[in-house]
């Protein structure tokens, strides 16, 4: 080596040398100019968890009451779930856009994508106008909602940690992001779904392909045998996008295909998916098995027969033109002991199970896939805010109170997809339709509890209760949703009553505190929309009630309305009957199912749900003509109630628009136009109005 090149060299090494002090300066500085050499501490008073559609749905109620709030989101855009399930890209929540009405809150009832908001336009429609939307539309609707709506939201801030503290005597959060910065929260509302794939450890689970990492193109799939483990939703998606190229399909799990038509809950198997049912029942390949998980083996096998023992752990990155092994299926009890239980050296020459000639899925699979769905992640969760696991979906969510606060982390709530425990495999509770009302629901108990703003409630005549109730029933939204779970309180108060919508019925014994309104000594009641108890074949004869006398049986969903003479208990709640979603009232009206939803006739539904609150409140509910009011007032010493409220307050209820145009012209009625409302209340006549009635007090018949 001469010496110039040594120079050359040496000075070379200089240069680098400074290049890469240069560049750990400039490094350094890049990070103290970030966080000023601290941690950045934010403080909020609420913090959510998560941009998908609970979180963005809680941060529009917040905003919307004008609190301190911020949305954490870990990736770049909202509803980053929907980026990459479900895996074969169609939603199947329905998007219904033509119901043939135009009332907003009915239409609600069959739009399963749209969030809740005064905007009445922000509407999913404007994304997708198909019946089951491309996944792709979700995100692209909930950007739109954060966007109009002006959520602050805060990107790419991946919390970590999230552990309790305490503030000022009560209990808050503080959560840690990537980047070392903490956020102290008062309160914090998980909305971070189910992202971890559900799995079950058996002899050889780790041959199989999980649906989160599964090709989807089905012409990876070409005349290879498949077996799938599980038999939801994400199981028979995945069957059926393979359903025309692969040569057989299987579908193991321990329960048989629960149905969504037959068991009413959305979370079953939709018809949107099931064509292997077809397949399977007219005898074309394919099948379902039923069976435990974890007792069962997967052994592989290479097709030189057997004889190729590699060892397992490791995933199998095969491409499906080169694979060469093929899958069997046994119980793990047949396999012989002597074999460890790793599945990398057990062989298919030793397997009892396979042999038996009759076993079902004796045939070797060319993929074994789990669609087992998913879980919550409780592991950001220090002990100090540690979630319990809830005793109903095997764990996989999170144990909460009947207004979704953790159970042991108070002033935490969990909101969403993960708040399903409450009512798990019975209502829509973990599906966007039915969760936007709870987040609802939550948000009013929140501004009482922190804010002592009492639960928004109409003050209603009892005269009007009955138009009141039909109305509800006839276009609400929220319970018939979230039947079962939310219901409509009245407050009995004599001749007033107060009317709270779409509280969460199971926390009924808490309703004074959680709703900051009381129960008087005249009672309550409460109306839940239900699906009958029995268990009916859904699609044969008599399936269906039509005869309002026997509207208890009921099978089909439909408004069931529980009277008790005093607040129902903690205990009283415990000791309901199986499948109740309230304790035994002291009594109950079922208005009988509707095969059009429409209970508005007044044989089946009106008059039988009179009769009934008139025996809860022990009063005449009858609408009478003014007429008859004056005649009552002369001959009756209490004169019905509807005349006491009406007719003798000087208020009355004028026909149409064109009797109350002959009213003006015959001068029955001063000709200006001031309709006052009787409870002073406009939502009543707004309602009437609607109803091509007209309220007015101002009505003055020369007696
Ligand atoms: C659970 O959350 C933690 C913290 O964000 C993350 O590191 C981990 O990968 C998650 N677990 C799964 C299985 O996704
Ligand atoms: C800031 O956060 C980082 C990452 O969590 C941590 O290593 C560091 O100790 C923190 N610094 C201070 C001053 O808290
Ligand atoms: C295999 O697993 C079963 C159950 O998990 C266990 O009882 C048995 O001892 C294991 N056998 C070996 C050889 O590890
Ligand atoms: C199975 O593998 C274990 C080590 O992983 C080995 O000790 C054992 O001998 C193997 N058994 C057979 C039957 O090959
Ligand atoms: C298979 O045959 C055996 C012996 O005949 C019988 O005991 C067993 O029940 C059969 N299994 C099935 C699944 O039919
Ligand atoms: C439910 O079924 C039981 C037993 O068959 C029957 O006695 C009961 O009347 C049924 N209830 C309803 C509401 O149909």
């Amino acid at each position: 080596m001469t010496e110039g090149a040594a120079m050359v060299r040496v000075l070379m090494e200089l240069v680098l040398a400074i290049l890469c002090l240069l560049s750990v300066v400039s490094r350094v500085l890049s990070v103290s100019g970030e966080h000023y050499g601290i941690n950045k501490t934010h403080h909020h008073d609420y913090c959510i968890l998560g941009a998908g559609p609970a979180g963005l749905q809680m941060g529009y109620f917040l905003s919307r009451s004008h609190r301190d709030y911020i949305i954490l989101e870990r990736n770049t855009g909202p509803g980053s779930f929907f980026q990459r399930y479900p895996r074969h890209r169609k939603l199947i929540s329905i998007n219904k856009i033509y119901t043939g009405r135009q009332n907003k809150e009915f239409n609600l009832r069959h739009d399963w994508n749209s969030l809740l908001s005064d905007q009445p336009d922000l509407l999913f429609q404007r994304v997708s106008e198909d019946l089951y939307p491309h996944a792709d539309a979700y995100p692209l609707y909930l950007s739109m909602f954060e966007r109009e709506l002006g959520l602050r939201v805060k990107y790419a801030t991946d919390i970590g940690k999230v552990r309790a503290a305490d503030f000022t005597g009560s209990k808050g959060y503080i959560l840690t992001d990537q980047h070392g910065a903490d956020y102290k929260c008062r309160v914090l509302f998980v909305c971070t779904g189910l992202w971890v794939p559900q799995q079950v450890d058996f002899v050889g689970s780790d041959l199989v392909e999980g649906y989160e990492s599964i090709p989807t193109d089905p012409e990876d799939y070409k005349n290879q045998a498949v077996l799938i483990l599980g038999k939801g939703n994400s199981a028979f998606e995945t069957a059926q996008s393979i359903l025309g190229r692969a040569s057989r399909i299987h579908m193991y799990s321990p329960s048989p295909v629960r149905l969504a038509w037959k068991t009413h809950y959305v979370g079953d198997l939709r018809a949107v998916n099931n064509e292997l049912l077809d397949t399977y029942q007219l005898k074309s390949l394919d099948g379902l098995v039923e069976g435990g998980l974890e007792d069962i083996a997967i052994v592989r096998r290479g097709q030189d027969g057997g004889k190729s023992r590699r060892t397992g752990g490791k995933k199998r990155t095969v491409k499906s033109t080169e694979r060469k092994e093929q899958f069997y299926l046994t119980l793990s009890e047949l396999l012989d002991n002597r074999n460890s239980n790793k599945s990398g050296n057990i062989t298919a020459e030793n397997l009892p199970g396979y042999h038996d000639d009759n076993f079902s899925l004796r045939q070797p699979y060319d993929r074994v896939i789990r669609c087992l769905g998913f879980r919550f992640n409780f592991s950001i969760y220090d002990g100090s805010a540690r979630l319990l696991h809830s005793s109903c979906a095997r764990g996989r969510l999170p144990a909460l109170t009947a207004w979704y606060e953790g159970r042991g982390t108070p002033n935490l709530f969990v909101l969403g997809t993960a708040a399903h425990s409450r009512d798990y495999r019975m209502s829509a509770g973990g599906f966007i339709h039915g969760f936007r009302y709870t987040v609802r629901a939550v948000h009013k108990v929140l501004e009482q509890r922190y804010h002592n703003i009492a639960w928004p409630a109409t003050r209603l005549s009892t005269s009007q209760l009955l138009s009141w109730i039909l109305k509800r029933v006839n276009e609400a939204s929220g319970p018939y949703q979230m039947f079962g779970v939310l219901g409509d309180v009245i407050l009995l108060q004599g001749s007033h009553c107060e009317y709270l919508e779409e509280f969460p019925v199971q926390a009924m014994p808490q309703l004074s505190t959680l709703s900051g309104r009381l129960v008087s000594e005249h009672g309550l009641l409460v109306l839940v929309m239900q699906y009958g108890l029995n268990r009916t074949d859904t699609l044969g004869p008599g399936r269906a009630e039509s005869e309002w006398t026997k509207a208890w049986k009921s099978n089909f969903l439909h408004p069931v309305i529980y009277y008790y003479r005093k607040l129902p208990t903690e205990k009283d709640m415990k000791q309901r009957p199986v499948g109740w979603p309230l304790p035994r009232p002291d009594a109950v009206h079922h208005m009988v199912e509707d095969f059009l939803t429409e209970w508005d006739q007044p044989i089946s539904h009106s008059q039988p749900l009179r009769h009934f609150l008139e025996h809860c409140l022990q009063t005449d509910l009858r609408a009478f003509y003014a007429e008859s009011c004056f005649r009552l007032s002369l001959t009756s010493r209490k004169p019905p109630l509807f005349c006491q409220q009406g007719y003798l307050n000087k208020q009355g209820f004028v026909g149409n628009s064109h009797l109350w145009q002959h009213a003006r012209e015959a001068g029955l009625m001063p000709a200006h136009q001031g309709s006052v409302t009787p409870a002073g209340d406009g939502t009543f006549s707004e309602f009437l109005t609607h109803a091509g009635a007209a309220v007015t007090s101002t009505i003055n018949f020369d007696l």
